[in-house]
């Protein structure tokens, strides 16, 4: 696809972004399995709630511009995902804490690549495109 213009980008980021919150919820969510600590396995449930109200503001965003949110697939997050998987959760680990610790990390790298949903948005309006917008693109929800 050729990105003709600021809207090109913004829908194609937005595509993307999609598809890295929609990859994460389900490893999030492993995380939080997986998690010895209750409080760290509460806190990542609860991100994975995050991560999908984030997911509804992006279609709704998306429905304004009349695009389809599972138009792109993010490689960056699809190698943090396994990264996650490999490190946290394949992994032998001698004693829980040392996985809490490693899910953690993990964690981290996956939210730190959804930080960019936090920016305001200054590009969509839903009347004036190109105007500057009010919302913001906040998508990423609950943080450790
Ligand atoms: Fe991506």
């Amino acid at each position: 696809m050729t990105l003709k213009n600021l809207h090109d980008v913004y829908h194609d980021q937005l595509q993307d972004l999609y598809s890295a919150c929609k990859q994460s919820l389900d490893a999030t969510t492993e995380l939080g399995r997986a998690a010895a600590d209750r409080e760290l396995s509460e806190a990542l449930i609860a991100g994975a709630n995050g991560i999908s109200e984030g997911m509804d503001h992006l279609k709704s965003i998306c429905a304004r511009h009349d695009i389809d949110p599972e138009g792109e697939h993010c490689k960056g997050m699809a190698g943090l995902v396994t990264e996650a998987r490999a490190h946290a959760i394949k992994a032998d680990f001698a004693d829980d804490a040392t996985r809490d610790v490693v899910i953690i990390t993990q964690y981290q790298r996956m939210v730190h690549y959804a930080l960019v949903l936090r920016l305001p948005c200054r590009i969509c309006q839903p009347s004036e495109p190109g105007r500057g917008g009010r919302h913001s693109a906040k998508a990423s929800g609950q943080h450790l």
